[in-house]
Protein backbone atom coordinates (compact mmCIF):
# COMPACT_ATOMS: atom_id res chain seq x y z
CA UNK A 1 0.00 0.00 0.00
CA UNK A 2 1.12 3.48 -0.52
CA UNK A 3 2.29 5.73 2.25
CA UNK A 4 0.12 7.98 4.24
CA UNK A 5 2.09 10.80 4.82
CA UNK A 6 0.71 13.08 7.58
CA UNK A 7 2.58 16.72 8.33
CA UNK A 8 1.72 19.01 11.36
CA UNK A 9 2.81 22.03 12.20
CA UNK A 10 2.14 24.63 15.40
CA UNK A 11 1.80 27.27 13.29
CA UNK A 12 -1.37 25.89 12.28
CA UNK A 13 -3.41 25.06 15.20
CA UNK A 14 -7.49 24.50 14.95
CA UNK A 15 -7.80 25.25 19.16
CA UNK A 16 -7.03 24.12 22.09
CA UNK A 17 -8.09 21.19 23.60
CA UNK A 18 -10.94 21.29 26.16
CA UNK A 19 -10.47 18.59 28.92
CA UNK A 20 -14.43 18.00 28.82
CA UNK A 21 -14.11 16.37 25.52
CA UNK A 22 -12.99 13.13 27.32
CA UNK A 23 -16.28 12.63 29.84
CA UNK A 24 -18.60 10.12 30.47
CA UNK A 25 -22.43 9.76 30.95
CA UNK A 26 -24.15 7.92 33.94
CA UNK A 27 -27.72 7.70 33.38
CA UNK A 28 -30.06 5.66 35.75
CA UNK A 29 -30.48 2.23 33.36
CA UNK A 30 -30.44 -1.71 33.78
CA UNK A 31 -27.24 -2.04 35.58
CA UNK A 32 -25.49 1.23 34.83
CA UNK A 33 -25.34 3.00 38.87
CA UNK A 34 -26.83 -0.37 40.65
CA UNK A 35 -24.28 -3.04 40.27
CA UNK A 36 -22.60 -0.69 38.17
CA UNK A 37 -20.89 2.02 40.24
CA UNK A 38 -23.12 1.59 43.19
CA UNK A 39 -23.11 -2.06 44.74
CA UNK A 40 -22.73 -1.74 48.69
CA UNK A 41 -23.53 -5.73 48.72
CA UNK A 42 -20.29 -6.47 46.85
CA UNK A 43 -17.44 -7.70 48.50
CA UNK A 44 -15.76 -4.75 46.64
CA UNK A 45 -17.60 -2.26 48.03
CA UNK A 46 -16.01 0.50 49.85
CA UNK A 47 -17.89 2.91 52.58
CA UNK A 48 -19.76 4.14 50.26
CA UNK A 49 -21.56 1.38 48.54
CA UNK A 50 -19.44 2.23 45.66
CA UNK A 51 -17.57 -0.44 43.99
CA UNK A 52 -13.90 0.10 44.32
CA UNK A 53 -13.17 -2.40 41.57
CA UNK A 54 -15.43 -0.61 38.77
CA UNK A 55 -13.74 3.25 40.36
CA UNK A 56 -10.55 1.97 39.93
CA UNK A 57 -11.26 0.86 36.36
CA UNK A 58 -12.91 4.15 35.62
CA UNK A 59 -9.92 6.42 37.09
CA UNK A 60 -8.09 4.74 34.28
CA UNK A 61 -10.23 6.09 32.01
CA UNK A 62 -9.36 9.65 32.51
CA UNK A 63 -12.41 10.73 32.60
CA UNK A 64 -12.96 14.51 33.21
CA UNK A 65 -16.60 15.53 33.45
CA UNK A 66 -19.47 13.14 33.72
CA UNK A 67 -23.36 13.67 32.82
CA UNK A 68 -26.27 12.67 35.39
CA UNK A 69 -28.84 11.21 36.20
CA UNK A 70 -30.29 10.79 32.38
CA UNK A 71 -30.94 10.00 29.33
CA UNK A 72 -34.25 9.38 29.05
CA UNK A 73 -34.65 8.46 32.71
CA UNK A 74 -34.30 12.11 33.64
CA UNK A 75 -37.50 13.46 31.74
CA UNK A 76 -39.33 11.53 34.56
CA UNK A 77 -36.91 11.89 37.07
CA UNK A 78 -37.82 14.49 40.44
CA UNK A 79 -34.40 15.09 42.33
CA UNK A 80 -36.14 15.11 45.11
CA UNK A 81 -37.02 11.45 45.48
CA UNK A 82 -33.01 10.90 45.37
CA UNK A 83 -31.57 13.11 48.35
CA UNK A 84 -32.42 12.83 52.23
CA UNK A 85 -32.20 9.82 54.77
CA UNK A 86 -32.35 6.29 52.26
CA UNK A 87 -35.06 4.97 54.19
CA UNK A 88 -37.28 7.46 53.35
CA UNK A 89 -37.10 7.73 49.66
CA UNK A 90 -39.47 6.35 47.30
CA UNK A 91 -39.14 3.59 45.03
CA UNK A 92 -40.75 4.69 42.18
CA UNK A 93 -42.11 2.87 38.76
CA UNK A 94 -39.58 4.35 35.70
CA UNK A 95 -41.29 4.59 32.66
CA UNK A 96 -38.30 5.54 30.44
CA UNK A 97 -37.40 2.13 31.18
CA UNK A 98 -40.17 0.18 32.73
CA UNK A 99 -37.83 -0.32 35.88
CA UNK A 100 -37.92 -0.15 39.39
CA UNK A 101 -35.87 3.04 40.90
CA UNK A 102 -35.60 2.56 44.44
CA UNK A 103 -33.63 5.79 44.56
CA UNK A 104 -30.49 4.96 46.61
CA UNK A 105 -28.57 6.84 44.79
CA UNK A 106 -29.03 10.42 44.51
CA UNK A 107 -27.13 13.99 43.87
CA UNK A 108 -25.26 13.56 47.17
CA UNK A 109 -24.08 9.84 46.23
CA UNK A 110 -23.21 11.21 42.73
CA UNK A 111 -21.23 14.28 44.08
CA UNK A 112 -19.18 11.86 46.35
CA UNK A 113 -18.37 10.01 43.60
CA UNK A 114 -17.13 12.85 41.50
CA UNK A 115 -14.92 14.11 44.34
CA UNK A 116 -13.67 10.13 44.56
CA UNK A 117 -12.56 10.07 40.92
CA UNK A 118 -11.98 13.90 40.32
CA UNK A 119 -14.78 14.27 38.19
CA UNK A 120 -16.45 17.79 37.14
CA UNK A 121 -20.46 17.10 37.67
CA UNK A 122 -23.08 17.70 35.04
CA UNK A 123 -26.35 17.72 36.07
CA UNK A 124 -29.73 17.04 33.45
CA UNK A 125 -33.33 18.43 34.69
CA UNK A 126 -36.78 17.09 33.69
CA UNK A 127 -37.93 19.55 31.26
CA UNK A 128 -39.90 15.80 30.36
CA UNK A 129 -42.76 15.60 33.68
CA UNK A 130 -40.64 18.65 35.44
CA UNK A 131 -40.86 22.41 35.83
CA UNK A 132 -38.97 25.16 35.76
CA UNK A 133 -39.36 25.71 39.47
CA UNK A 134 -37.95 22.35 40.05
CA UNK A 135 -34.96 23.03 38.37
CA UNK A 136 -33.87 26.24 39.82
CA UNK A 137 -34.76 24.15 43.12
CA UNK A 138 -32.36 21.66 41.87
CA UNK A 139 -29.67 24.16 41.62
CA UNK A 140 -30.20 26.12 44.83
CA UNK A 141 -29.43 22.44 46.48
CA UNK A 142 -26.27 22.25 44.80
CA UNK A 143 -24.69 25.70 44.09
CA UNK A 144 -26.18 28.05 46.96
CA UNK A 145 -24.88 29.04 50.10
CA UNK A 146 -26.93 27.95 53.22
CA UNK A 147 -29.17 30.03 54.61
CA UNK A 148 -32.14 29.31 52.18
CA UNK A 149 -34.35 26.58 52.13
CA UNK A 150 -33.18 24.18 49.10
CA UNK A 151 -29.53 24.77 50.12
CA UNK A 152 -30.53 24.31 53.97
CA UNK A 153 -32.20 20.43 52.96
CA UNK A 154 -28.66 19.77 51.77
CA UNK A 155 -26.77 21.22 54.64
CA UNK A 156 -29.10 19.32 56.29
CA UNK A 157 -28.00 16.21 54.10
CA UNK A 158 -24.12 16.60 55.30
CA UNK A 159 -22.80 18.77 53.07
CA UNK A 160 -22.70 22.59 54.18
CA UNK A 161 -20.24 23.39 51.43
CA UNK A 162 -22.18 23.83 48.09
CA UNK A 163 -21.10 21.34 45.18
CA UNK A 164 -20.67 23.89 42.67
CA UNK A 165 -22.25 22.23 39.87
CA UNK A 166 -21.40 24.23 36.38
CA UNK A 167 -22.39 22.67 33.55
CA UNK A 168 -26.74 21.99 33.04
CA UNK A 169 -28.49 20.31 30.34
CA UNK A 170 -32.06 21.70 29.84
CA UNK A 171 -33.84 18.55 29.59
CA UNK A 172 -32.73 15.36 27.42
CA UNK A 173 -33.66 14.52 23.60
CA UNK A 174 -36.83 16.55 23.94
CA UNK A 175 -37.04 16.56 20.23
CA UNK A 176 -37.93 12.78 19.87
CA UNK A 177 -41.21 11.11 20.31
CA UNK A 178 -40.02 8.67 22.38
CA UNK A 179 -39.10 11.55 25.09
CA UNK A 180 -41.72 11.60 28.03
CA UNK A 181 -42.98 15.01 27.43
CA UNK A 182 -41.89 15.34 24.32
CA UNK A 183 -42.86 18.44 22.66
CA UNK A 184 -42.26 20.87 19.25
CA UNK A 185 -39.29 22.80 18.86
CA UNK A 186 -41.00 25.94 19.49
CA UNK A 187 -42.64 24.40 22.65
CA UNK A 188 -39.31 23.33 23.62
CA UNK A 189 -37.53 26.46 23.40
CA UNK A 190 -40.01 28.34 25.71
CA UNK A 191 -39.70 25.58 28.15
CA UNK A 192 -36.11 25.56 28.17
CA UNK A 193 -35.51 29.47 28.36
CA UNK A 194 -38.20 29.12 31.01
CA UNK A 195 -36.28 27.46 32.94
CA UNK A 196 -32.75 29.00 31.57
CA UNK A 197 -33.74 31.90 33.26
CA UNK A 198 -34.74 30.81 36.72
CA UNK A 199 -31.42 28.47 36.85
CA UNK A 200 -29.16 32.09 36.10
CA UNK A 201 -30.89 33.96 37.96
CA UNK A 202 -30.31 31.05 40.57
CA UNK A 203 -26.69 31.07 39.92
CA UNK A 204 -25.23 33.53 37.80
CA UNK A 205 -21.96 31.35 36.31
CA UNK A 206 -23.68 28.02 35.79
CA UNK A 207 -23.75 27.06 31.90
CA UNK A 208 -26.12 25.91 30.28
CA UNK A 209 -26.92 23.03 27.46
CA UNK A 210 -29.86 23.22 25.59
CA UNK A 211 -31.53 19.96 23.73
CA UNK A 212 -30.15 19.76 20.06
CA UNK A 213 -30.95 17.11 18.11
CA UNK A 214 -30.95 13.49 18.98
CA UNK A 215 -29.32 12.32 15.30
CA UNK A 216 -29.20 13.19 12.00
CA UNK A 217 -31.91 11.03 10.78
CA UNK A 218 -34.63 12.50 12.66
CA UNK A 219 -36.91 14.53 10.30
CA UNK A 220 -36.62 18.05 12.20
CA UNK A 221 -32.61 17.59 12.25
CA UNK A 222 -31.05 21.00 11.93
CA UNK A 223 -34.55 22.73 11.75
CA UNK A 224 -35.07 21.66 15.61
CA UNK A 225 -31.71 23.52 16.49
CA UNK A 226 -32.21 26.53 14.71
CA UNK A 227 -35.82 26.68 16.65
CA UNK A 228 -34.42 26.20 19.44
CA UNK A 229 -30.98 28.53 19.27
CA UNK A 230 -33.25 31.11 18.24
CA UNK A 231 -35.76 31.19 21.24
CA UNK A 232 -33.41 30.52 23.96
CA UNK A 233 -30.94 33.15 22.64
CA UNK A 234 -28.22 33.95 24.89
CA UNK A 235 -29.56 31.48 27.48
CA UNK A 236 -28.16 28.59 25.32
CA UNK A 237 -24.78 28.35 25.88
CA UNK A 238 -24.14 25.12 24.51
CA UNK A 239 -26.01 23.11 22.08
CA UNK A 240 -26.24 18.76 22.51
CA UNK A 241 -25.67 16.49 19.68
CA UNK A 242 -26.07 13.13 19.87
CA UNK A 243 -24.79 10.00 17.89
CA UNK A 244 -25.01 6.05 18.32
CA UNK A 245 -23.54 4.05 15.19
CA UNK A 246 -23.91 0.45 13.89
CA UNK A 247 -22.69 -1.89 11.56
CA UNK A 248 -26.08 -3.78 11.56
CA UNK A 249 -25.58 -4.20 7.59
CA UNK A 250 -22.41 -5.68 8.43
CA UNK A 251 -20.61 -3.30 6.00
CA UNK A 252 -17.50 -2.92 7.92
CA UNK A 253 -15.69 -0.76 5.17
CA UNK A 254 -18.39 1.69 6.01
CA UNK A 255 -18.40 1.60 9.23
CA UNK A 256 -15.16 2.48 9.95
CA UNK A 257 -15.26 5.40 7.88
CA UNK A 258 -18.20 6.60 10.72
CA UNK A 259 -15.65 9.57 11.54
CA UNK A 260 -16.57 11.23 8.52
CA UNK A 261 -20.28 11.42 9.61
CA UNK A 262 -19.29 12.78 12.67
CA UNK A 263 -17.06 15.12 11.27
CA UNK A 264 -20.15 16.18 8.91
CA UNK A 265 -22.50 16.12 12.05
CA UNK A 266 -20.58 18.65 13.93
CA UNK A 267 -20.24 20.36 11.25
CA UNK A 268 -23.53 20.98 10.28
CA UNK A 269 -24.98 21.81 13.60
CA UNK A 270 -22.24 24.38 14.16
CA UNK A 271 -23.28 25.87 11.13
CA UNK A 272 -26.87 26.46 12.31
CA UNK A 273 -24.97 27.68 15.54
CA UNK A 274 -23.20 30.27 13.68
CA UNK A 275 -26.80 31.50 11.08
CA UNK A 276 -28.37 31.42 14.41
CA UNK A 277 -25.83 33.98 15.75
CA UNK A 278 -25.36 35.61 12.53
CA UNK A 279 -28.99 36.03 12.14
CA UNK A 280 -29.16 37.53 15.83
CA UNK A 281 -26.80 39.86 15.51
CA UNK A 282 -25.21 38.81 18.24
CA UNK A 283 -22.08 38.30 19.87
CA UNK A 284 -22.41 35.02 21.93
CA UNK A 285 -21.88 31.68 20.35
CA UNK A 286 -23.39 28.90 21.32
CA UNK A 287 -20.93 25.66 21.08
CA UNK A 288 -21.10 21.88 20.46
CA UNK A 289 -22.03 19.76 23.43
CA UNK A 290 -21.82 16.01 21.98
CA UNK A 291 -23.13 14.68 25.21
CA UNK A 292 -24.16 10.99 24.29
CA UNK A 293 -21.80 8.94 21.75
CA UNK A 294 -20.30 5.58 21.11
CA UNK A 295 -21.08 2.32 19.03
CA UNK A 296 -24.61 1.19 20.06
CA UNK A 297 -26.72 -1.92 17.92
CA UNK A 298 -26.12 -5.25 18.91
CA UNK A 299 -28.50 -5.21 21.82
CA UNK A 300 -31.45 -3.51 21.62
CA UNK A 301 -33.24 -4.72 24.78
CA UNK A 302 -34.23 -1.42 26.28
CA UNK A 303 -37.72 -2.69 28.50
CA UNK A 304 -36.66 -3.62 31.84
CA UNK A 305 -40.15 -5.26 32.57
CA UNK A 306 -40.97 -3.91 35.78
CA UNK A 307 -37.58 -5.13 37.71
CA UNK A 308 -35.19 -3.02 39.39
CA UNK A 309 -31.68 -3.28 38.05
CA UNK A 310 -32.52 -5.47 34.50
CA UNK A 311 -29.96 -6.11 32.08
CA UNK A 312 -30.53 -3.78 29.42
CA UNK A 313 -28.22 -3.12 25.77
CA UNK A 314 -25.18 -4.54 27.64
CA UNK A 315 -23.14 -4.25 24.42
CA UNK A 316 -20.13 -6.66 24.14
CA UNK A 317 -17.56 -4.17 22.53
CA UNK A 318 -15.26 -5.74 19.49
CA UNK A 319 -12.08 -4.45 17.70
CA UNK A 320 -14.18 -2.64 14.98
CA UNK A 321 -16.11 -1.06 17.26
CA UNK A 322 -13.02 0.30 19.31
CA UNK A 323 -11.72 1.86 16.21
CA UNK A 324 -14.83 3.84 15.81
CA UNK A 325 -14.59 4.70 19.17
CA UNK A 326 -11.14 6.51 18.58
CA UNK A 327 -12.91 7.77 15.04
CA UNK A 328 -15.17 9.51 17.22
CA UNK A 329 -12.45 11.31 19.06
CA UNK A 330 -10.09 12.00 16.28
CA UNK A 331 -12.76 13.50 15.25
CA UNK A 332 -13.69 15.27 18.78
CA UNK A 333 -10.32 16.77 18.31
CA UNK A 334 -10.23 17.40 14.88
CA UNK A 335 -13.02 19.88 15.65
CA UNK A 336 -11.69 21.20 18.87
CA UNK A 337 -12.48 25.05 17.97
CA UNK A 338 -16.09 24.16 18.49
CA UNK A 339 -17.05 21.00 20.08
CA UNK A 340 -16.01 21.65 23.63
CA UNK A 341 -17.68 18.80 25.43
CA UNK A 342 -17.97 15.42 25.00
CA UNK A 343 -19.48 12.30 26.97
CA UNK A 344 -19.17 8.37 26.03
CA UNK A 345 -22.35 6.80 26.47
CA UNK A 346 -22.30 5.27 29.10
CA UNK A 347 -19.42 3.99 31.74
CA UNK A 348 -20.48 0.90 33.16
CA UNK A 349 -22.90 -2.45 32.15
CA UNK A 350 -25.60 -0.21 29.72
CA UNK A 351 -23.37 0.10 26.63
CA UNK A 352 -20.22 0.78 28.25
CA UNK A 353 -16.34 -0.18 28.61
CA UNK A 354 -16.45 -2.15 31.76
CA UNK A 355 -19.24 -4.42 32.06
CA UNK A 356 -19.74 -6.55 35.82
CA UNK A 357 -20.60 -10.28 36.46
CA UNK A 358 -21.56 -10.71 40.14
CA UNK A 359 -18.05 -9.37 41.58
CA UNK A 360 -15.90 -9.88 38.57
CA UNK A 361 -15.15 -7.25 35.94
CA UNK A 362 -14.60 -6.99 31.85
CA UNK A 363 -12.69 -4.70 30.38
CA UNK A 364 -13.69 -3.92 26.58
CA UNK A 365 -12.03 -2.91 23.96
CA UNK A 366 -13.64 0.41 23.76
CA UNK A 367 -12.40 1.31 27.03
CA UNK A 368 -8.84 0.90 25.35
CA UNK A 369 -9.08 3.36 22.72
CA UNK A 370 -11.07 5.82 25.11
CA UNK A 371 -7.79 5.58 27.84
CA UNK A 372 -4.95 6.00 24.53
CA UNK A 373 -6.53 9.27 23.87
CA UNK A 374 -7.68 10.55 27.28
CA UNK A 375 -4.47 10.16 28.19
CA UNK A 376 -2.71 12.05 25.43
CA UNK A 377 -5.29 15.27 25.97
CA UNK A 378 -3.40 18.50 27.22
CA UNK A 379 -2.36 20.68 24.58
CA UNK A 380 -3.30 22.35 20.68
CA UNK A 381 -5.47 20.06 18.28
CA UNK A 382 -3.02 21.08 14.91
CA UNK A 383 -4.23 20.56 11.59
CA UNK A 384 -2.68 17.39 9.97
CA UNK A 385 -1.87 17.83 6.29
CA UNK A 386 -2.64 14.47 4.84
CA UNK A 387 -1.73 12.53 1.41
CA UNK A 388 -2.09 8.80 1.23
CA UNK A 389 -4.23 6.39 0.01
CA UNK A 390 -8.49 6.06 0.05
CA UNK A 391 -11.07 3.97 -0.91
CA UNK A 392 -14.66 3.71 -1.84
CA UNK A 393 -17.23 1.93 0.74
CA UNK A 394 -20.96 1.63 0.33
CA UNK A 395 -21.96 4.80 2.06
CA UNK A 396 -18.97 7.09 1.35
CA UNK A 397 -16.96 7.93 -1.63
CA UNK A 398 -13.76 8.86 -0.62
CA UNK A 399 -12.24 7.15 3.14
CA UNK A 400 -8.75 8.27 3.80
CA UNK A 401 -7.40 4.43 4.90
CA UNK A 402 -6.13 6.68 8.15
CA UNK A 403 -8.11 8.64 10.25
CA UNK A 404 -5.89 10.66 12.16
CA UNK A 405 -5.39 14.21 14.64
CA UNK A 406 -2.90 15.43 16.60
CA UNK A 407 -2.65 17.24 19.89
CA UNK A 408 0.71 19.29 20.58
CA UNK A 409 1.25 19.80 24.59
CA UNK A 410 3.59 21.76 25.98
CA UNK A 411 6.71 19.67 25.99
CA UNK A 412 5.14 16.61 23.81
CA UNK A 413 3.31 16.34 20.37
CA UNK A 414 0.88 13.52 20.18
CA UNK A 415 -0.90 11.85 17.10
CA UNK A 416 -3.40 9.43 16.94
CA UNK A 417 -3.82 7.24 13.70
CA UNK A 418 -6.39 4.51 12.62
CA UNK A 419 -5.84 2.08 10.03
CA UNK A 420 -8.95 1.61 8.78
CA UNK A 421 -8.07 -1.20 5.83
CA UNK A 422 -9.53 -4.91 6.78
CA UNK A 423 -7.07 -6.77 5.16
CA UNK A 424 -3.65 -4.39 4.73
CA UNK A 425 -0.63 -2.72 6.88
CA UNK A 426 -0.46 0.86 5.79
CA UNK A 427 3.25 2.65 5.92
CA UNK A 428 2.95 5.92 7.83
CA UNK A 429 5.20 8.78 7.31
CA UNK A 430 4.67 11.48 10.15
CA UNK A 431 6.71 15.10 10.04
CA UNK A 432 6.08 18.85 11.64
CA UNK A 433 6.24 21.56 9.32
CA UNK A 434 7.93 23.80 11.62
CA UNK A 435 11.03 21.60 13.03
CA UNK A 436 12.32 18.09 13.18
CA UNK A 437 9.81 15.71 15.21
CA UNK A 438 11.46 14.65 18.77
CA UNK A 439 11.85 11.85 19.83
CA UNK A 440 9.19 9.19 20.70
CA UNK A 441 8.79 9.04 24.28
CA UNK A 442 5.79 6.57 24.15
CA UNK A 443 3.80 4.13 21.42
CA UNK A 444 0.59 2.26 22.19
CA UNK A 445 -1.25 -0.10 19.72
CA UNK A 446 -4.47 -1.25 19.74
CA UNK A 447 -5.16 -4.22 17.27
CA UNK A 448 -6.60 -8.00 17.17
CA UNK A 449 -7.02 -11.43 15.40
CA UNK A 450 -9.96 -9.92 13.64
CA UNK A 451 -12.97 -7.26 13.24
CA UNK A 452 -15.04 -8.93 15.67
CA UNK A 453 -12.42 -10.13 18.15
CA UNK A 454 -13.53 -9.57 21.46
CA UNK A 455 -12.36 -9.73 25.08
CA UNK A 456 -14.81 -11.72 27.85
CA UNK A 457 -15.03 -12.46 31.14
CA UNK A 458 -12.74 -15.69 30.79
CA UNK A 459 -10.27 -14.06 28.00
CA UNK A 460 -9.40 -10.26 29.21
CA UNK A 461 -6.82 -9.47 26.71
CA UNK A 462 -7.93 -10.33 22.96
CA UNK A 463 -8.35 -6.29 22.43
CA UNK A 464 -6.00 -4.67 24.74
CA UNK A 465 -3.37 -1.75 24.17
CA UNK A 466 0.46 -2.64 23.72
CA UNK A 467 3.23 -0.58 23.33
CA UNK A 468 4.84 -0.16 19.91
CA UNK A 469 8.38 -0.19 19.68
CA UNK A 470 7.98 -0.40 15.50
CA UNK A 471 8.31 3.18 15.14
CA UNK A 472 11.81 4.60 13.08
CA UNK A 473 12.95 7.98 13.46
CA UNK A 474 14.92 9.40 10.96
CA UNK A 475 15.86 12.58 9.65
CA UNK A 476 13.36 14.13 11.92
CA UNK A 477 10.33 12.29 10.53
CA UNK A 478 8.72 9.04 12.05
CA UNK A 479 7.67 5.87 10.05
CA UNK A 480 5.90 3.16 11.14
CA UNK A 481 3.37 0.66 9.57
CA UNK A 482 0.43 -0.19 11.18
CA UNK A 483 -1.18 -3.27 11.10
CA UNK A 484 -4.93 -3.74 9.24
CA UNK A 485 -7.51 -2.65 11.92
CA UNK A 486 -5.46 -0.69 14.01
CA UNK A 487 -5.33 2.25 15.72
CA UNK A 488 -1.96 3.68 17.03
CA UNK A 489 -1.07 6.79 19.33
CA UNK A 490 2.04 8.12 19.65
CA UNK A 491 3.69 10.60 21.56
CA UNK A 492 7.02 12.45 20.81
CA UNK A 493 9.20 15.01 22.47
CA UNK A 494 8.55 18.20 20.83
O1 LIG B 1 -27.82 6.07 26.37
C1 LIG B 1 -29.03 5.41 26.24
C2 LIG B 1 -30.16 6.32 25.81
O2 LIG B 1 -29.93 6.74 24.49
C3 LIG B 1 -30.30 7.61 26.56
O3 LIG B 1 -31.04 7.49 27.71
C4 LIG B 1 -31.03 8.49 25.59
O4 LIG B 1 -30.76 9.86 25.80
C5 LIG B 1 -30.57 7.99 24.25
O5 LIG B 1 -31.62 7.81 23.38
Amino acid sequence: MQTTELSVDQRFAIGRVDPRLFGGFLEHMGRSVYEGVYEPSSRHADEDGCRRDVLEALRGLGLTIVRYPGGNFVSGYHWRDGVGPREQRPTVRELAWQSIEPNHFGTDEFMRLCRKLDWQPMLAVNLGTGTPEEARHWVEYCNCPAGTQQADLRAKNGHTEPFGVKLWCLGNEMDGPWQLGHVPAAQYAIRAQQAAKLMKDTDRSLETVACGSSGPWLRTYGEWDRQVLEGLGDYADYISLHRYVDNRADDSESFLAMGLAIDRQIEEIDAVCRAVQAQRKSRKRAYLCFDEWNVWYKNMEMSGAGVFAPHLIEEIYNLEDALVVASFLNSFVRHADVVRIANLAQLVNVIAPLVTRGDELLVQSIYHAFRMFSTRRDGISLRVAQTGPSYASKHFERVPVIDASAVLGEDTLHVFAVNRSLTQAAPLRIERGDRPLGALASAELLTGPNAKAANSFECQDVIVARPYPDVRLRDGAATLELPPLSFAALTFRP
